[in-house]
Formats: structure tokens, sequence, C-alpha cells
């Protein structure tokens, strides 16, 4: 898949399939990920794979409550060792090792759309619940919970600002009207884009009815 069809077509994924996702795709996903840049190449990150029911529930709880969480496949915790990386740059260490578990969670999820997965980010958590749950070290802290798993429908699309709100030239608060910046060209492609994204979306949703539906009457 090319790589801005990756990045458009994802949408956080708060409802699951029951389609099994393979260790395989989910080790693919990883794989990719770890490519991610970080300060001074330090790759302070660790990944903890839940797969287990009774465990994603518990998750699902300490992430406040959040319960569509359970029905994803799998939870991927991405742990931040930051130690290295602050004694490395003591002043902004701390920032950075936050930062470089950011940038490999966004390839995570890109990685994810470009296979067909859907996932989702989730940051509000219990920090320490967590850790005792998964037996994480006092000095791993979890970054950020990725629920992965095939989806049954997705979110509608979430507005983003126009480029034109957020592009300042030179310095701060200078805008101009640059034609060649903003080609008239580039908008349609875009409308273009987002008329397939919305079919794709749709046809997803209602193979995720039809599946829904299904499921009843076997009941
Ligand atoms: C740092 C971070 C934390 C997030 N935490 C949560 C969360 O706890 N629960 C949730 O449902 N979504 C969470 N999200 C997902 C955002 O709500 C979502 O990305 C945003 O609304 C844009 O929608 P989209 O991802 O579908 O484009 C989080 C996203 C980020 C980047």
């Amino acid at each position: 898949m090319e790589f801005d069809k990756a990045v458009l077509s994802r949408r956080t994924c708060r409802d699951y399939s029951s389609e099994t996702l393979s260790m395989g795709k989910i080790a693919d996903i990883l794989d990719i990920a770890r490519f991610s840049p970080s300060s001074g190449n330090l790759q302070n990150w660790q990944f903890i794979i839940v797969r287990d029911q009774e465990k994603k529930e518990k998750i699902a709880d300490i992430c406040k409550g959040q319960t569509w969480m359970s029905d994803a496949q799998a939870h991927i915790v991405v742990c931040n060792k930051s130690k290295e990386v602050e004694k490395n740059y003591p002043d902004r260490g701390k920032l950075y090792a936050t930062q470089n578990c950011a940038i490999l969670s966004a390839n995570i999820i890109l990685k994810a759309a470009d296979q067909g997965v859907g996932s989702a980010l989730v940051g509000a958590f219990d920090e320490y619940e967590l850790q005792k749950l998964l037996d994480i070290p006092e000095d791993a802290i979890p970054e950020m919970v990725i629920t992965l798993g095939y989806p049954e429908s997705l979110d509608e699309d979430q507005p983003r600002i126009d480029l034109k709100y957020l592009c300042y030239f030179e310095s701060w608060g200078k805008k101009e009207d640059k034609k060649d910046f903003w080609p008239v060209t580039k908008h349609s492609k875009k409308l273009v884009k987002k008329a397939s994204q919305a079919k794709t979306r749709a046809s997803t949703k209602s193979k995720g009815l039809i599946r829904k539906a299904k499921n009843k009457l076997k009941k």
C-alpha cells in the first residue's frame, strides 16, 4: 500500500472483529516499527505483546474502563527505558525518550494500516497499575498501549486543521499566500482520495454488519 494511502485510510479503531490476528502479522508490524529513528539511536523501547483475554480485560480496566479494548486481538504495551537516554542527554533526555517511543508508536499504527489491521493508541491509563499487572520494572515506564485487530467498523473521519492554518514562513506568525505551496491540483487529488477512503470505510462497515447478522443467525 502506498504511504499516503496508509496515512489517510488509518482511523482509530474502537470496534474489532473476532478474526484472529496471527503472531506473524504482529511480528511483521513490530519488525518494521523497530527501524524508527531515536535520539543517539538508543532505541529505548521494549514491547509487551498481550493476547490473553483476561489480561486484556484488566488492561482495559486500567485504561480508565475503555471496555472496547478487550475485543482487540492484541495489546502492544510500549515501554520506555529512558535511563540511557537521560544519561546521554542530561537536559532533554527525558523528553527525547518519550518522543522516541511516540515516533515508534506512530510507525506501529501506520504499518498496521498498511497491513489492513486496525489499531488505536491509548494513552489514558494508570502507569503504576499497568506496571504491577505486567511485572514491568520501575525503570521501564509504560508509554502507550496500542490495540490491534481487524476492524468490525471504523469511526467517522476526525476533522483535520487545514494546512493553511498550520504554516508560518520564516518566522512565527508570518503568513504568505504562495501559490506553488498550495497548488490547486493537490487539493483536488485529496478530494478524490477522500471519496475512495469513504468507499473503503462504507464497505468495511457493511461487511461488519453482515458478519454480525450472520453470527446472530447462528445463535
Ligand atoms: C497520545 C495519544 C493518546 C490517545 N489516547 C487515547 C485513549 O486513551 N483512548 C482513545 O479512545 N483514543 C486515544 N487516542 C486516539 C485519538 O483520540 C485519535 O487519534 C484522534 O481523535 C484522531 O482520530 P483518528 O486517529 O481516527 O484520526 C490517543 C491518541 C494519542 C496520539
